[in-house]
């Protein structure tokens, strides 16, 4: 008699492990959970998400309408559009008088981001080193574990404007460092580097052989300092993977459209990981990225103007109620200080929160050097800015040490 073999069903505490070691070993983002909460309250103001404020300019989405409208709706090359490479091969000869050949040079991607991914995928091997600024932007560290490199830290002081020190650099760079990462100007602290410092780091990257990703989403967005591209430095160009992107100079982070400039070589691996993964960045972001750089750029500057008059506001603001800040001199973030507080970011952040229903993100949450500052964001109205200043201070006061 045939004896049928049962098979014990599968139950969820059964479930083998799943998750990779790659996606266990991330951290969650220490901004989300700010948001998720100001959105359960009424009457807060989020000094939180980092982008601007403004909708897209008008003539940006116009461009985009209208080639909805024709049906441009299909996938366009995996590298970009042509047009659109070669206008962005315009504008960066224009702006860092730096050729880039828009046949090979170039890659359109989905923002900043999906650009940050293929650098680090397609340059890194396990256990490659990756030298980068504490603090910096969230993805940094992450982008470089999911490429299974290490990320080795190089901490950056306010006493020197939160610049990353080339000695320090020096001292960290070994046989197996691939690349050093830098975000200039930097999300969260605002810093710029000097031309001098960038000579340095591009001796240091010549001389070792070693990569730079330069991450210069904000180039637009200094004040009264001119951003210097790594890649235009004195032999830079064959070291340099440049990202840029759209996102924050014109207003356009929901259109998910950035770039990659490189040696062809490396542009040729980030468009195969690209072409497996995105395919193209989308068809009418592309198209708006194209009105953006070949529009009218009054919009920027307009735009700069105006972050600009908050930049001084806030800063102020946060220097009279007893928050020491550090001048900003790019992007549109404050990282003022909240040490005389006694409390950690993250509580500083919490109770503000709870208390003045204030949205600040911890500075912890940038890495380990970012903590006893919080980031403020000043992408959004003055009134906004004003009041929540207001409410700051009547926080700071009552917790004020000594
Ligand atoms: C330093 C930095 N790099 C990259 C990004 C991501 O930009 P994108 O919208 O182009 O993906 C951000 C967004 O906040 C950022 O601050």
């Amino acid at each position: 008699m045939k004896t049928k073999t049962r098979v014990k069903p599968e139950t969820s505490s059964h479930r083998r492990q799943h998750v990779s070691n790659r996606a266990a070993r991330l951290s969650p983002s220490g901004i989300r959970k700010f948001f998720d909460l100001l959105n359960t309250m009424e009457g807060g103001i989020s000094l939180g998400v980092g982008e601007p404020d403004f909708p897209t300019p008008w003539h940006i989405r116009e461009a985009a309408i209208e080639s909805i409208e024709t049906g441009q709706t299909m996938y366009t090359s995996n590298s970009g559009t042509p047009e659109l490479r070669r206008e962005l091969a315009r504008s960066l000869k224009s702006d860092y008088a730096i050729a880039y050949d828009p046949g090979d040079e170039l890659l359109i991607t989905v923002g900043v981001s999906e650009a940050l991914d293929l650098a680090m995928r397609a340059i890194i091997n396990p256990g490659d080193e990756v030298i980068l600024p504490d603090p910096s932007f969230v993805a940094y560290i992450s982008s470089v574990i999911l490429a299974e490199g290490v990320p080795v830290t190089v901490p950056c002081y306010e006493e020197s404007n939160f610049e990353m020190s080339p000695e320090a650099i020096a001292r960290r760079i070994t046989k197996k460092t691939r690349a050093i990462l830098l975000g200039f100007p930097s999300n969260p602290t605002g810093a710029v580097m000097s031309r001098e410092k960038l000579l340095e780091i591009a001796e240091l990257a010549k001389h070792n052989n070693i990569t730079i990703i330069s991450d210069e989403i904000y180039a637009k967005l200094t004040y009264g300092v001119a951003h210097i591209c790594m890649a235009s430095l004195p032999g830079m160009k064959d070291y340099t993977i440049l990202l840029g992107g759209f996102s924050k100079a014109y207003a356009m982070t929901g259109w998910r459209v950035g770039y990659a400039a490189a040696p062809k070589d490396i542009i040729a691996a980030m468009t195969k990981i690209h072409q497996y993964t995105m395919m193209c960045a989308s068809t009418m972001g592309q198209v708006a990225a194209l009105e953006a750089l070949k529009g009218d750029q009054d919009c920027v500057r307009e735009m700069v103007e105006d972050y600009n008059r908050r930049r001084l506001v806030i800063v102020k603001g946060l220097c009279d109620i007893g928050l020491s800040c550090f001048e900003p001199k790019g992007a549109f973030y404050a990282f003022p200080s909240i040490r005389c507080t006694g409390m950690t970011s993250d509580e500083f952040a919490e109770r503000l929160l709870e208390e003045e229903r204030v949205v600040v993100v911890p500075g912890s949450a940038f890495g380990q050097c970012g903590e006893g500052y919080v980031r403020c964001c000043y992408a959004t109205s003055m009134a906004e800015i004003q009041e929540a200043l207001k409410r700051m201070k009547r926080f700071v006061k009552k917790y004020r040490k000594g």
